[in-house]
């Protein structure tokens, strides 16, 4: 058992004790960023002369040979140590002796964990800006091939107006755009360094900390000690940010475990992105969708159950803050792993046009449209609207659809319908008029699409960042 504070005990810490307090079990995750964060420190210390030159390279090229070495395979974390911390610190003791033992120098693990906690989530950040960027290049794919593939559009889950594929996958555009969004929002916010806070007033030691932010990639130091080691708000951040993608990812499944059903049959997921049943040959599920959707509990659960470990914590660290990272580390991964799913699947997956096109036909959703018409032929709209209304009823009653009546059946219920109502009515008709801003008029569709196009040549957080 390696560990840091020996020397004010007298008895060795209850077996039990120590497992339940030790963390590197989950920290050990964020080794890398711990040895980034050790080398900008030690690298400021030499700039301000607590350590020479010489120490300074010497433990730079310890710290380095660790993780070439864990890197490498060479090294194994040892999972006997406290926490990455410790680890780190017996390790490089162990390989340069003295110098190694300065390395912790006007440095707490409070500050430590703080500096490799955000530095691990500002990348988590960026990756994630990234699973979002290539969602939305699928999703605009399908758009600019569908801006005329009609589908009826649905509200209570009832067809409502005709639309299209185009319109229908812009709507989740939005929402993927909104949520790339936040990732730059929380960025912004986020970037800015805790180390040399120490472990909750900061230091004597002539810490250059504007220095240390810099070599990391930070905008610049964060203002107030007890703040930097208490602050988890960039992760209750994220964390709400990821749940609003999973919240979007979920509905998007529903939407597509809809569609792939036998009664549907929109869209045929690949087989590649299918499951089978054990039992019943000829099954082909959507399990992918499925599985999405249902991880969305888990990652709703990461923000409330950090928001509630936070919510009575005095200032400033507390044991408690080391609760922030198993279930945040799994909603990160766990939205990562179905950002890139759901990616692939609608990727492959195949839209059965036909089968759209006829039951936009069917359901009805050129009624507001043939009351549109009546409306030019002058009938105010709330007569118009019982008109359809009849005719509607009169079309269940007969089994049939209002642009297949002719047109002495269309005279029955009022003697202002022409020849021209066919044209009035047809899917195509009805989804080209729709020409507002943000309509599924392919003419007004092509030109949001436009704007996408620019949108998605925008430089993404990688590209942005300034790289430390
Ligand atoms: N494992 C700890 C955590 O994750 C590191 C900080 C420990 N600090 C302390 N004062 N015990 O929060």
């Amino acid at each position: 058992m390696a560990q840091l504070w020996g020397g004010r005990f007298t008895k060795e810490t209850d077996k039990m004790v120590y497992d339940f307090n030790a963390s590197i079990r989950f920290d050990k995750r964020f080794f890398r960023q711990d040895i980034d964060g050790s080398i900008a420190h030690v690298a400021m210390l030499a700039k301000q002369a607590v350590l020479t030159m010489e120490e300074r390279d010497e433990i730079i090229a310890g710290l380095q040979g660790i993780r070439g070495d864990v890197d490498g395979g060479r090294l194994a974390i040892d999972e006997s140590c406290e926490d990455i911390h410790s680890f780190v610190e017996a390790e490089l003791i162990r390989r340069i002796g003295d110098a190694g033992k300065k390395l912790h120098t006007g440095r707490s693990r409070n500050d430590q964990v703080a500096l490799d906690m955000r530095l691990y989530t500002r990348l988590q950040v960026i990756e994630t800006d990234g699973l979002l960027r290539q969602l939305l290049e699928t999703i605009l794919a399908v758009m600019e091939e569908n801006t005329e593939t009609y589908m009826p559009g649905f509200t209570h889950l009832q067809k409502a107006q005709p639309t299209t594929l185009a319109h229908h996958f812009g709507a989740y555009f939005e929402m993927f755009k909104r949520d790339r969004q936040r990732m730059t929002d929380i960025y912004k916010r986020m970037n800015y360094c805790p180390l040399g806070a120490g472990a909750l007033a900061g230091t004597t030691y002539p810490l250059d900390r504007a220095y240390s932010a810099e070599l990391m990639g930070f905008y610049g130091p964060t203002l107030n000690s007890m703040d930097s080691v208490s602050d988890r708000d960039y992760l209750i951040e994220f964390l709400s940010a990821l749940a609003t993608i999973m919240m979007h990812l979920s509905r998007f499944s529903e939407e597509i475990i809809i569609w792939n059903s036998n009664e549907y049959q929109f869209v045929e997921i690949d087989d590649a992105y299918s499951t089978g049943s054990s039992i019943m040959p000829q099954k082909k599920n959507p399990d992918i969708a499925e599985l999405v959707r249902g991880k969305t509990g888990r990652v709703y659960g990461a923000l409330m159950a950090l928001l509630t470990t936070m919510k009575g914590i005095p200032l400033a660290y507390n044991k408690d803050m080391q609760e922030d990272k198993e279930m945040a580390f799994d909603a990160m991964d766990t939205v990562k792993d179905c950002l890139t799913l759901f990616t692939g699947m609608l990727h492959t997956m195949k839209f059965k046009k036909d089968r759209m096109a006829a039951s936009a036909v069917n359901g009805f959703t050129n009624a507001t449209d043939a009351a549109d018409y009546l409306v030019n032929k002058g009938v105010p709209f709330r007569d118009a609207h019982g008109i359809i209304g009849r005719l509607v009823l009169y079309c269940i009653e007969k089994d049939t659809s209002i642009d297949a009546l002719s047109l002495t059946e269309f005279q029955a219920v009022s003697d202002k319908f022409e020849e021209d109502i066919y044209t009035a009515v047809s899917l195509k008709t009805c989804v080209e008029k729709r020409l507002t801003v943000g309509a599924p008029g392919p003419e007004a569709m092509r030109r949001v699409i436009a704007v996408h196009r620019e949108y998605l040549k925008e430089d993404s957080l990688y590209d942005a960042m300034p790289k430390g």
